[in-house]
Parts: structure tokens; sequence; C-alpha cells
């Protein structure tokens, strides 16, 4: 059946930032369904957008690459200039990474990420268990220095674990020669929550990576900087730059949320969950949040490049369009039992994404998230510090986590005290570094004065207060 064109911009759009999104998000993707069928007319931030909300219709959106471009220059109302120039998610949208790239250039820088993350997830590969052993003794030293050597006590499994994890695990992967603190990760979400400090974030990020890609070019390692300034054909330092900021953001959003939200999921889910935690294997669980509660709620824009029937709409070409992993997972077609994908909805969740943009980081995710939950549960007994209803969510349109996660831990075998780590405890295993080259070209990045302890130190004042 084909629907006659809907101009977007005419529709009467709900704003979808509101506080009943923030708070129930699966009530607003349900009231919207039932409003208008598996695709939405929303307003974000001044707006419009479409919402798709449907399972098939999402699926059908990731898929196509020849019909769903990424790529910004095919946004109707940014080239005809409605889109304000303080509209909050447009810093996002202006740096050029994989996540928004078409076509052959996505293809290329595709096959670039693929090859040097390759050896990171490959079982057999020392990379890949060189990462797996330091993350692991990383959520030891975590759990160790938030109990402090006490049998119980309070703790923000957000700041003081689910956010330093990945961090520390970027610092190993990226090859930092100056570990990089706590305040990337904010950078990330003032970049991802959209607001009059996005720019700057995204510019200081960028800056980092950059001068980091820059740094490595002169100073090869063990790492994935050095593997991507090593593929064939070759990518810019500037585009190393790019690809591991968009790398950090995705480990400061979808990883730490991915954990605290499997803690929730143990915490506050269904009764089954923390019995299953104890039967059953830790990726069950984790693999259960990504449908039940997935960190990247929504995704990027994408923008059909043909008008394109989608749920019960027209949409014209160069509208805006927003695939709801979230709404996907709670579409009945999905979730209902009985219903053909719901027999087969383990496997084919969205939470990964589909189709060419499919996330190429998996394994590494995998390996992170089910490490720090099954750390802190083998060590830990926990109970959340505050109601469900009152737990402070963020207030964002693409990923679904908690601000902070409080919780009482009691520790089920008695902790040794822990210091912050001196400067070469807290590094990662090292890894072998070619002969010492003699004056750099390019300058280290900028180091603080203690090397190293910045996320240390804001572990410590946490733990203080
Ligand atoms: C729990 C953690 C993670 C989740 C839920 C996740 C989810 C996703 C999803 C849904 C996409 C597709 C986005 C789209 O189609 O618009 C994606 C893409 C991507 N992911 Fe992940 N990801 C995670 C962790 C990682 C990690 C650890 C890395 C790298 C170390 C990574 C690297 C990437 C990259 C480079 C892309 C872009 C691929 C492309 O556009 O072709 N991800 N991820």
């Amino acid at each position: 059946m084909e629907f006659p064109p809907s101009e977007l911009a005419s529709l009467a759009v709900e704003p979808l930032m509101t506080r009943d999104f923030e708070t129930r998000p699966a009530a607003v993707y349900s009231r919207l369904r039932a409003r208008y069928g598996p695709v939405a007319p929303v307003d974000l931030h001044g707006v419009p957008v479409w919402l798709v909300l449907g399972y098939r219709e999402v699926w059908e959106v990731l898929r196509d690459e020849n019909v769903w471009k990424k790529d910004v220059q095919h946004w109707r109302w940014l080239n005809e200039g409605k889109v304000p120039s303080d509209w909050p998610h447009l810093p996002s949208y202006q740096v050029s990474h994989l996540l928004v790239q078409d076509d052959q250039r996505r293809k290329a820088t595709r096959a670039a990420v693929e090859e040097a993350i390759a050896p990171f997830q490959d079982p057999h590969a020392p990379e890949s268990f060189e990462l797996a052993k330091a993350v692991s003794r990383h959520a030891d030293e975590l759990i160790s220095f938030f109990a402090d050597g006490s049998d119980s006590g309070w703790v923000d499994l957000g700041a003081q674990f689910a956010r330093a994890l990945p961090l520390m695990a970027v610092n190993r992967l990226f090859g930092f020669p100056v570990d990089q603190g706590d305040e990337v990760f904010m950078d990330s979400w003032r970049m991802v929550d959209g607001g009059p400090e996005a720019a700057a974030a995204v510019g200081r990020l960028v800056a980092a990576t950059t001068e980091l890609a820059a740094y490595k070019k002169q100073h090869p390692g063990d790492d994935l900087t050095t593997r991507l300034l090593a593929v064939e054909p070759a990518l810019t330092v500037e585009q190393v730059g790019l690809e591991l900021y968009a790398i950090i953001v995705i480990m400061a959003e979808l990883v730490s949320h991915a954990i605290t939200n499997s803690v929730l999921e143990v915490l506050a889910g269904e009764a089954g969950a923390r019995a299953g935690l104890m039967a059953g294997p830790v990726e069950e669980l984790v693999n259960r949040v990504h449908i039940a509660s997935p960190p990247w709620v929504n995704l990027t824009f994408r923008f059909p490049v043909v008008d394109t029937d989608l749920g019960d709409f027209r949409l014209a070409a160069g509208d805006a369009v927003v695939p709801s992993i979230a709404a996907a997972h709670g579409d009945p077609v999905f979730a209902t039992p009985g219903s053909q994908e719901a027999s087969v909805s383990s496997r084919a969740h969205l939470a990964w994404g589909a189709g060419p943009h499919q996330c190429p980081g998996r394994g590494i995710a995998d390996m992170i998230v089910t490490t720090a939950v099954g750390k802190l549960f083998e060590r830990c007994d926990l109970e959340l510090g505050l109601p469900v209803d009152q737990l402070p969510w963020r207030s964002s349109t693409h990923v679904r986590g908690l601000k902070s996660c409080p919780a009482r831990f009691h520790m089920r075998m008695r902790p040794t005290p822990v210091a912050p780590p001196a400067p070469e405890a807290a590094a990662p295993t090292p890894a072998p570094e070619p002969a010492p080259a003699p004056e750099p070209a390019t300058p280290a990045p900028a180091q603080p004065e203690r090397p190293r302890s910045a996320l240390w130190r804001f572990l410590a004042s946490l733990r203080r207060g």
C-alpha cells in the first residue's frame, strides 16, 4: 500500500525529550505506537524527526544502505538552513567517522577498523589475552579500592566502577602514554546528551585522540592506535583520531551503561535475574539485558535518499529518521511470546545494530561487561541505595543509563586495604614497545602533574566523599 507524502514539519509533533521520556521511556514508545503505528513524528529539541518504533521497520532501515544514508549531507532540513546553529546535537554530526559514513567511504574505513581491532577480539591472539587479563585485574583493583578494607559500605557503582573500568580499558587499548581521567568520559556525555558544552567537548576529545595518533606515529606500540595507523590503504593521523574518538564515545556511553544496566537487572529486575546470575553464565544475563535494557536506545540519524513508505507514512527524501532499538525491542511483534520474531529474539535482537553498520567491537564489549559484572557479584553482595523509581537517569535521546548508581556493598571475603596504585602499578600490563626513539618529533599528549594518577585521584576523592 502506498501513502501520500507526509510533510513531517506540518504534523503536530510532540516533543520527545520530556520528563516522562527520561523516567518511563517504554510508556512513551507505547503511547506513540498506539497513536501513529510503527513510525511516529516527534520533535527533537525543535527539529522534527521520524522515530522508528517497529521491530521490522527498524530492521528495514538498518539493513538497506542504498536507501538509508547516515551522512548528514543528506539531511534536507540542514541543507535548507532550518536547523538552528545551536541545535544541541549538531556538534556530534559535524565530525566524520565510520558511524556516520556511507558506501565506499564506509567500506574503506570499516575494513581498516575491523583489521585493526581483530587481534583484540581473537581469543587465540596474545593481544586479546593481554587485554582481558588487564581488564580483569583492573576490575579487582577497583572493587578493592572502593571497599577500602571495609566489610561493607556505600559505593557509586557508576563513577567508581562502571565508568572507570572501560576508561582503563581505553587507556590500555589505545596505548595512551599518560592515562586519561574521568573528564574524558564526561566530555562524551556532554557531547551525546547535547547542550551548550557539546561543541567544546567534541573539540577536546578529537584533539586528545588526534594528538595520540600523531604521537603513536612516532612511537608505535602494541595498541589499537598503532594498528589503525598501519593499515593499508593508510589512514591519515586525523582519520585515526576521529575513529578513536568514536570508540571512546562508545566505551563511555555503551560499555559503561551496559555494566550498570546489568547490575540493575540483577538488583531490581525480575526476581529470576539474581538467581539466574548464580546459576547460569554471566553472558546469558548480559545478553538478556541487551534485549530488555539496551544502552544505545536510539541510533544515529538515517536519511532516505528517495521518498519511502515506512510504517503508516510516506517519508520524504532527506527527512531525519531515528531507528529506536529500545522501542523495537518493546514491539509486540518482537516481544510477544509465540510471535515468529520472539521465538528467536535472543539471537535477533538489535542491540548490536544490524546490516552494514553492525557493531564490529562486540567481542571487546562483551569481554569488558561480563568481566565487570562477574567480578562484582563474585566479590560483593549488593543492594540498591535508592528505590528504583528514584534512580537518576540521564536525560539523553540516544543512550539509556544512570548518572550514578548508589549501592550498599557487603564484601563476601574480607578485602585488603588498597592505596591508589602507584603510576607503574596502575598502568596496564606493559606492552612490548620498540626501541626508544631519540627525541619525539611530536610531543606526548599533555601530561597532568602526576602522570597516570588522575583517574585514581578522582576515585579516591569519591571514596572520601
Ligand atoms: C555494550 C557495548 C556496545 C554496544 C551496545 C554497541 C552497539 C553498537 C551498535 C548498535 C552499532 C550500530 C550503530 C548504527 O547502526 O547506527 C555499533 C557500531 C559500532 N560499534 Fe559498537 N557497541 C558496543 C561496543 C563497542 C566497542 C567496545 C567497540 C570498539 C572497541 C565498538 C565499535 C563500534 C564501531 C566502530 C561501530 C561503527 C560501525 C559502522 O558504522 O560500520 N562498539 N555498535
